[in-house]
């Protein structure tokens, strides 16, 4: 085995090998959060803002019965699922794009709309595919500060410059939960030169209540340069299944097209997600659940002292003490009880841990431990 030093050697490119691109060594490739925890009891895995729920039984029925027809090629441009959306949203479906995870799609419009030289912009505790994907596309990554953890307009548009071709908002953000009401996401949008694309990533849009809150889809309808993007990862329960979907402005889908691998979403995917995205009921279901738990989780951790940023997704932002209850050791604590808390130092949150809303026992179990933790856990 070699350690780590020498293993990252090992793994560079020798010199007389094929080289990549010097800005594609520039990323940190992104690390998910752990799914695993020592010990081998019951772990509760609450650190990828997954839903407890799980999927809607549909989905996973429609799933099962795609599984005949493994051997042919699936729909190349994912009609039956955008049709879906479209019905669901009131969209039109030459609108709609769908990818292999939202992940994919903020992937095509970093490499359709941005190449050397150009600045890809984002708020500093945004969402960390975003320096990965403009770095991919060759572009700069340019990080405008943010106030209490909240993405900062006059920031945001302080640096755009000539180079500027594409803006990425998290709204709400990941890790941080908060979020820009639609008059600020408005705001944003019209200090943008026209030629600038803003991507507005809402991928938790549907745990939100807030009455000045929208995911975009008005913005998008009514200029050229607004894309949204959504996922079926977080309330919809398929993350292993990988879908996400982007509603765009038709010049932007056609570019993305252009690109896009020919059949980038599998046939049980499309089925699944066509299944999820009808079941309002089972969407409901687990918005339900976790305004509940997620109100219960802010007073308990009130009352123990740990500081949580007020979060609109289905995540809060958890900030620990200096010194020996700080937050490497509280993740060293829960982990060894079974509860798999997000690190994110990456963020420049060393000091922070996420954590998912989960089940009714995740939730008061994590509570339980987080009370021994601070009473007297070393
Ligand atoms: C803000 C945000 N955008 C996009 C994604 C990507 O989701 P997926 O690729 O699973 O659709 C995530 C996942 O954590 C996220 O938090």
């Amino acid at each position: 085995m070699a350690f780590l030093g020498e293993e990252a050697a090992m793994n560079a490119p020798l010199p007389n090998a094929p080289q990549p691109r010097p800005s594609v060594l520039a990323i940190d490739a992104y690390v998910p959060g752990k799914s695993a925890a020592a010990g081998g009891g019951k772990v509760h895995k609450l650190s990828s803002n997954e839903t407890p729920l799980g999927p809607s039984p549909k989905a996973v029925e429609a799933f099962k019965a795609a599984a005949g027809d493994l051997s042919l090629y699936p729909e190349g441009s994912s009609r039956v699922l955008r049709e879906a959306i479209g019905r669901r949203y009131g969209l039109d479906p030459a609108q709609i794009l769908c990818g292999n995870g939202s992940d994919e799609l903020l992937h095509m419009l970093a490499q359709v709309y941005l190449g050397p030289g150009d600045e890809g912009l984002y708020s500093q505790f945004g969402f960390l595919e975003y320096p990965i994907v403009i770095r991919a596309a060759g572009a700069t990554p340019v990080v405008a500060p943010e106030r209490d953890f909240v993405a900062d307009v006059d920031a945001l548009l302080a640096r755009v410059t000539d180079r500027t071709k594409l803006v990425y908002l998290a709204n709400p953000n990941n890790p941080t939960g908060t979020y820009l009401p639609f008059n600020e996401v408005k705001r944003l949008h019209a200090g943008l030169p026209a030629h600038v694309l803003l991507v507005l990533d809402a991928a938790y849009a549907e745990y939100v209540a807030r009455n000045d809150y929208a995911a975009g889809i008005e913005l998008v309808a009514t200029s050229n340069n607004v894309v949204m993007t959504r996922t079926f990862s977080k309330i919809h329960g398929l993350a292993n299944l990988r879908i996400g979907w982007a509603y765009a402005p038709a010049g932007v889908i056609d570019a993305l097209n252009r690109v896009r691998a020919p059949f980038n979403l599998n046939g049980p995917a499309i089925a699944a997600g066509a299944a999820a995205i009808a079941d309002t009921a089972h969407v409901d279901a687990a918005a339900a659940h976790n305004a509940r738990w997620m109100d219960w989780l802010t007073k308990e951790l009130a009352a123990l002292g740990v500081t949580a940023t007020p979060s609109v997704g289905n995540f809060l932002l958890l900030h620990f003490m200096e010194g020996p209850k700080n937050a490497a050791a509280a993740d060293a604590f829960l982990s060894a009880r079974g509860f798999i808390l997000r690190a994110v130092g990456a963020y420049g949150l060393p000091n922070c841990l996420r954590l998912t809303i989960g089940s009714d026992e995740a939730n008061r179990g994590v509570v339980d431990a987080l009370r021994s933790f601070i009473a007297d856990g070393k």
